[in-house]
């Protein structure tokens, strides 16, 4: 492969070292995507959008693409005149264009485990292909996976170009973690979760990839420049996963609604529907799940990223309600366990970045459940769905290790293990869920489990031809 092939506004022409470190990456890359990227559809032709410039007209280029061949970039947004910190000790200073020393390891630390989460999502979709219920579907989920690998070259290039041989090291790393493997998993742990049927699906690119959208939003004020706007330009990219996850589950709620108005004592199980009361024990998955990946509450590790001008809050530099950028004499209430009862604590600011992005989330999530509530409630249907609490079912934090029902309230383990079933996905949610995942490739044609979008891709219909087939046998194995 050319360096004329791998569309890009960070000069790579130029930089002899680093198209060497990309083209020895690259063949194992490729190799990576055959190996777990989406099983099958390699010689299928699909209904891409491709970043080819970071122009408003470039970055949304569309066009029928075979997955393989898709165009993976390196994009920073442009330079908006000299940079300076915007928060921190360090606050004021000029932004840096190179790694600073003293602040190596954490930096690296940063760029791996944001990074480890794209080629994660890719491997946990790998099999959803065969069993979309829609072309629509199907394109926009491959949508997700190509970017998803365009952000691993995102921040590849960031370990390539500024850390030397351990960079490099790193980057051979991400390629070879497996979400879920025994030997060699992926950093976090949601990543490792199992993600095989469509509600989970779009419960990730609701809930976990809206993780990644504060995450990156934080990193997109980092003082270190080229992160900042590496991840200013995947925020883009970003947008449409979390509209495909938000709008996945709305219309699953939209065709449950429908569907509870003919089926007999609204049991749509009877008439292939997903059932109101599996779709919020989804919801309460996914959401807890997802909240771990803010890390703790209360975090020295937070604090000494914000300290040092490494990660900011979310929306640091352009929100109007942030006017203290050095957060040395705020603090922050938190709910802890105190024996039987919570009690508040007060916390250093700086000690509860982590809790301050997650209510930015938080609110984020409310937001989309107001709307998922619109559609029960259009339908003329009292039932509403609704966000489990922050505390309910945490696995990192300082609520892991004790128990919380929906609503927050402390309660012994032995009642949660009672009322898990009514709270979390069972065998028996699962298995049914699995039953319904049977692909709908008709042009046109939707699963009757959920109902059609209201538009469809770049001004097309929903009956447009998102994915042409191929139809030589040969290709198809
Ligand atoms: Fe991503
Ligand atoms: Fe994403």
């Amino acid at each position: 492969m050319k360096f004329d092939h791998i569309p890009n506004n960070v000069d790579l022409d130029s930089d002899r070292k680093l198209q060497k470190a990309l083209l020895r990456w690259l063949p194992n890359y490729l190799d990576w995507w055959r190996d777990m990227g989406p099983s099958d559809f390699a010689a299928d032709q699909v209904y891409l959008r491709t970043a080819i410039s970071v122009e408003s007209g470039g970055w949304a280029h569309f066009d029928y693409v075979k997955m393989p061949d898709y165009r993976w970039g390196i994009f920073l947004t442009p330079f908006e005149g000299e940079r300076t910190i915007g928060f921190g000790d360090r606050m004021g200073e000029k932004a840096w264009t190179d790694v600073p020393g003293e602040h190596r390891s954490e930096l690296r630390r940063i760029i791996v485990t944001q990074a480890d989460t794209e080629p994660a999502s890719v491997e946990q979709q790998r099999l959803l292909g065969h069993t979309a219920p829609s072309l629509y579907d199907l394109r926009n989920l491959f949508q997700v996976n190509v970017e998803e690998g365009r952000h691993l070259w995102a921040m590849v290039y960031l370990l390539h170009k500024h850390f030397g041989r351990d960079g490099r090291e790193e980057a051979e790393d991400l390629l070879q973690r497996r979400s879920g493997s025994e030997d060699s998993p992926r950093i976090l742990n949601a990543f490792n979760k199992p993600t095989t049927d469509w509600l989970s699906f779009f419960c990730f690119a609701m809930f976990m990839d809206r993780d990644g959208k504060y995450q990156l939003a934080s990193l997109a004020e980092s003082g270190f420049d080229p992160l900042a706007r590496s991840t200013q330009f995947m925020l883009t990219e970003e947008a449409h996963h979390l509209f495909v996850g938000e709008t996945g589950v709305q219309r699953i709620i939209r065709r449950t609604a429908e569907l509870m108005k003919t089926a007999p004592a609204e049991d749509v199980t009877a008439v292939g529907g997903i059932p109101l009361d599996i779709i919020q024990r989804y919801i309460n998955d996914w959401f807890s799940v997802s909240v771990d990946l803010f890390g703790g509450e209360d975090s020295s590790n937070a604090a000494n990223y914000f300290a040092t001008g490494l990660k900011g809050r979310y929306k640091e530099s352009r929100s109007r309600h942030i006017t203290d950028h050095v957060a040395l004499e705020g603090v922050y209430d938190l709910d802890v366990v105190d024996g039987e009862r919570l009690t508040t604590r007060e916390l250093p600011l700086r000690r509860a970045m982590n809790s301050v992005l997650l209510d930015a989330y938080v609110e984020d999530c409310e937001r989309a459940l107001r709307r998922w509530n619109g559609e029960l409630e259009s339908a003329g249907l009292s039932d509403r769905l609704s966000l489990p609490s922050r505390r309910f079912n945490r696995g990192i934090g300082v609520y892991s290790g004790h128990t919380f029902d929906l609503f927050g309230n402390l309660i012994s383990n032995d009642e949660f293990e009672a009322r898990r079933s009514e709270w979390l996905p069972t065998e028996a949610d699962k298995l049914y869920v699995e039953s319904l995942m049977k692909p709908c490739f008709e042009m046109g044609k939707i699963a009757g489990w959920i109902a059609p979008p209201n538009r469809g891709i770049n001004q097309h219909g929903f009956d447009y031809e998102y994915v042409r087939f191929t139809d030589d046998p040969y290709l198809r194995a």
